[in-house]
């Protein structure tokens, strides 16, 4: 069932009362990714709300919002087959109003903390997460689900959503499900339907990177400088490093040595491309 409208949606929400809901927020362009985050919510709950909408407050202004891949025809048809019960895909004028001007001048937005923020995708994206944190809090406020289901591959994302919902005792508990990658390793995002046949190998850059770092740290090594270095046997000119760091997986503190619960993140431009993944360096 596709809705466009909040009193819509929050009439058929009402006939739900009693059963458990999830909600998997998405900019639409479903791939893989997004099907395990379905398919995780199916086993947990009743009803599956997938919510599709590009949100303009979360880009920068020389961002890729316009351009940013909009399929809901075939997004429909991958929600009918994996049997969710519900697409939410309002417009902007629906989400923010009409008329409205997108700016926190006049519009209210969620702030998380600087500490969160300043780090990581924050430090390039300013005000990417106050978008962010702003739409997810409306979408928990109109679908009022009991889980909210996230990748990990936007594991920034996903602590500063924690943080957001148990600081503002938002009453929905949010679960993360793993990276989906493909054959070659590279994790599944909607951007990449930005590379070409030849970018798409470049991008494995990022995974090749991430997988020495967690060897290195298997074989016993755990100064950070040292996991960091061994990334630029990798990096040739066709790769624009942004950022790579091991910092603690739950809360994003810089540490003086990796351990089980750091996770390293990188952030690199292929074809001009912005691409991120991060990996656990505790687990299998
Ligand atoms: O991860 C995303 O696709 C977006 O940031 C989200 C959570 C749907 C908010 O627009």
């Amino acid at each position: 069932m596709l809705v466009h409208e909040i009193e819509e949606l929050r009439k058929i929400r009402k006939e739900w009362c009693g059963e458990k809901v999830g909600l998997v927020p998405t900019m639409g362009a479903l791939h893989q990714g997004h099907l395990s985050l379905i398919k995780k919510a199916k086993e947990m709950c009743d009803r599956v709300v997938v919510s599709v909408f590009v949100n303009p407050i979360q880009f920068g202004p020389a961002e890729d919002y316009g351009k940013y891949p909009r399929t809901l025809e075939k997004d429909m048809e991958l929600c009918n087959s994996a049997g969710v019960d519900l697409v939410f895909a309002p417009s902007p004028e629906v989400m923010y109003g009409k008329g409205q001007k997108l700016s926190n001048d006049t519009l209210t937005y969620v702030c998380p903390p600087f500490f969160y923020v300043n780090k990581l995708c924050g430090k390039s994206r300013v005000g990417h997460f106050d978008g962010v944190c702003t739409v997810v809090l409306k979408l928990f406020n109109i679908v009022q689900p009991d889980f909210g289901f996230f990748g990990e591959k936007d594991a920034q994302q996903a602590v500063i959503i924690k943080k957001m919902v148990k600081d503002l005792n938002v009453p929905v508990e949010i679960i993360e499900c793993p990276i989906v990658r493909e054959e070659g390793g590279l994790a599944l995002s909607s951007r990449n339907k930005y590379l070409s046949e030849e970018g798409k190998k470049e991008a494995l850059v990022l995974s090749k990177i991430l997988n020495n770092i967690k060897a290195c740290y298997n074989k016993g090594i755990t100064d950070i400088d040292a996991l960091k270095e061994t990334a630029y046997g990798f990096l040739s000119k066709e790769h624009e490093l942004e950022y790579l760091e091991i910092l603690d997986r739950d809360t994003l503190d810089e540490k003086d040595k990796a351990d089980d619960n750091s996770r390293a993140f990188i952030a690199c431009r292929v074809e001009g491309v912005r691409l991120i993944d991060n990996i656990c360096l505790g687990g299998k």
